[in-house]
């Protein structure tokens, strides 16, 4: 599915995948989910390189492997991820591999049928039979699990319960609000459920929003367009304030919003993306008054050969209701009105299934 210039409709086309070099895979895509970062690169709002083969949340099965490559084989189930990690900078060798910024994603090109160069969406575009990637970009999990459920991981639902069980820290018996109860916001509160916490309280302004959150693990739900979310969230938390909040949104408001909605020991995650022009400001009083901590996660801080077979197994195992999060199953040429019902909240999910 190639998205050929700035908000131009996408359309599918022949692409000529090569053979993987060295340390690169080729990889016979199931399922790809439809995820607001690819409406983005269609807008031209990550950068011009176009025509972009779009789809980054996908999951498939290994067709072949270029020399070097040990830790996948043809035929295995992988999630595929972001980014490749190089293993030996700085970030990769104190543990936090996700601040990698030299990343081995596939160096060899996919091109439409006239030889024009394709860039894919977060160096991996698998809306696409097949696609080329690094190798590290593979990670074998369990094949019983359903494509389009194991797609998922690979981008919005990893980041969400990675705010909150990898960023935010969320253990047995603590109380988390979730901001913003999209994809990436559900799957923050399903990370908190699974985490243990005692209180899960999901905050959006549209109802239809908070009722799924309920069925993802919400024990509380506030609309906050009719009420003052900050002070719901002290009153349910016993006058505290709740020990994570996580900004699932990308807004000024809401994040000021979780900033003063959390324990004066509490964490704040901003999962949800602002974009260039948006400011904060805040009493500077405020930040010195409260302990705690401010903090970001990307792509949910995961080590994707750690989280993604975990989580993964947890679903199979009935604890993690990750087939929630599929509302519907299209196929290729529909991602176009996947982007519409996306735009105006409908649903969670689309999956290409291939
Ligand atoms: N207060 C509370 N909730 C809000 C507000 C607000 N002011 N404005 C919007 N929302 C809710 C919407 O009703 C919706 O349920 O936030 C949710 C956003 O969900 P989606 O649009 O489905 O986005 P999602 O895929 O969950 O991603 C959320 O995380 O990774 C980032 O780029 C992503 O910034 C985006 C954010
Ligand atoms: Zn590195
Ligand atoms: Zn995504």
């Amino acid at each position: 599915m190639i998205a050929p210039g700035k908000n131009e409709p996408v359309r599918v086309e022949t692409i000529v995948v090569p053979d993987p070099g060295p340390h690169e895979a080729v990889v016979r895509v199931q399922a790809c989910g439809v995820c607001h970062t690819d409406l983005h690169y269609k807008q031209g709002g990550i950068n011009d390189e176009f025509p972009f083969l779009l789809g980054h949340e996908a999951a498939g099965v290994v067709e072949s492997v270029g020399d070097g490559v040990t830790d996948v084989a043809p035929g295995d189930f992988v999630i595929l991820n972001w980014r490749a990690v190089c293993g030996k900078c700085r970030a990769c060798l104190r543990g936090r591999p996700w601040y990698c910024f030299d990343t081995h994603n596939a160096r060899q090109r996919m091109t439409l049928t006239d030889g024009t160069e394709l860039s894919p969406a977060l160096g991996i575009g698998a809306f696409a039979e097949k696609t080329l990637v690094a190798a590290g970009q593979c990670t074998k999990v369990d094949p019983a699990v359903s494509p389009a459920v194991a797609g998922l991981l690979g981008c919005g639902v990893m980041a969400g319960i990675g705010a909150a069980i990898n960023t935010g820290g969320v253990g047995r018996g603590d109380s988390v609000a979730v901001i913003g109860c999209g994809g990436v916001g559900d799957a923050a509160i399903a990370g908190s459920y699974l985490a243990g916490a005692a209180k899960v309280i999901a905050v959006d302004i549209d109802d239809r929003k908070l009722a799924t959150a309920r069925t993802m693990g919400a024990t509380h739900t506030v609309n906050s367009a009719e009420t003052d979310p900050v002070e719901a969230i002290r009153e349910l938390t016993g006058g505290f304030g709740a020990d994570v909040v996580i900004e699932a949104v990308g807004r000024p408001e809401t994040y000021k919003q979780a900033f003063y909605a959390r324990d004066l020991a509490g964490t704040v995650v901003l999962v949800g993306v602002p974009t260039p022009e948006m400011k904060l400001e805040l009493p500077l009083l405020d930040v010195f008054g409260r302990g705690g901590a401010l903090k970001s996660s990307w792509y949910g801080d995961c080590l994707p050969s750690r989280d993604f077979p975990m989580l993964v197994d947890l679903h199979l195992q009935g604890r993690l209701p990750l087939e929630k999060f599929v509302s519907e199953a299209i196929q290729l040429d529909e991602v176009e009105k996947a982007f519409e019902r996306m735009h105006h909240g409908d649903v969670l999910r689309s999956v290409v299934v291939l």
